[in-house]
């Protein structure tokens, strides 16, 4: 596996991201016409969403031609301070050229198990493919392993068919929703973004590979198969 790039602290952290999604995002668009992007929620991106939304990088996306998904949802409402969407739409899609019917939210505020059925469906509508190819992945990690809202244990982590899952988080909010491994290692890039101290004992286990006799944290099972994988992350979370 590609070692992980290092940046000094979460400021450069995010203009290095920046750097990369404008590439990749500009990659799928000279190839495609659009950018099919999955963004994470959690804390961590807030800073990179600030950047993209700001100059250069707001004149240097061409907004017209994303198509903006979540790697995962809290059951929540959009308004709700914990859900995804709204940190995001508050930090980058307000700030933004991008029309409304591009940005597919997760409906936190519908029973988990339906919400994951009716996003499945608009994954397969939108990208018109059996199995959906997103041109980018963004996603963080938690200090045990988690990404997306896929947590160590879960049976989520084994689902092998469906590409949209209701879930269970061990901390509130509990109800998520989460695309599945399947759907992940389809993406044609997935960049994580992970930083401060706390990350640092699951990011080695995750950079040292299988070496360990328990289960890889689930981060570590995020691997494309026909797609780049960049982990990007801040000195503190190398344990520096
Ligand atoms: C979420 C995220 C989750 C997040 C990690 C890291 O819904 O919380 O999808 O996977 O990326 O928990 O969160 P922080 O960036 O806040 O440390």
């Amino acid at each position: 596996m590609e070692p992980a790039r290092v940046f000094a602290d979460p400021a450069a952290l995010a203009e290095g991201a920046a750097v990369e999604i404008e590439r990749i995002v500009r990659r799928a668009i000279d190839n495609r016409g659009r950018a099919l992007v999955a963004l994470a929620g959690g804390s961590t991106p807030r800073g990179l969403y600030g950047r993209l939304g700001a100059e250069p990088w707001r004149s240097r996306i061409d907004w017209s031609c994303l198509e903006i998904f979540w790697g995962d949802e809290r059951c929540v409402p959009p308004t709700d301070s914990a859900s995804n969407y709204a940190m995001a739409k508050e930090a980058l899609l307000a700030r933004v050229p991008i029309p409304e019917r591009a940005v597919h939210r997760i409906d936190g505020e519908r029973a988990p198990r339906r919400a994951a059925a009716l996003y499945e469906e608009e994954l397969r509508r939108i990208t018109n493919l059996e199995l959906p190819r997103l041109d980018l992945v963004v996603l963080g990690m938690g200090a045990d392993g988690h990404t997306a809202s896929l947590f160590p244990g879960t049976v989520a982590l084994d689902e092998e068919e469906r590409l949209v899952v209701a879930t269970e988080a061990p901390a509130a909010p509990r109800d998520r929703v989460t695309l599945t491994l399947p759907m992940l290692n389809a993406a044609r890039a997935v960049l994580f973004l992970v930083q401060g101290g706390d990350k640092a004992p699951a990011l080695e286990r995750v950079l040292a590979g299988g070496e360990s006799s328990e289960p890889p944290p689930p981060a570590a099972r995020v691997r494309p198969r026909r797609g780049e994988l960049l982990w990007l992350v801040d000195r503190a979370a190398t344990g520096a």
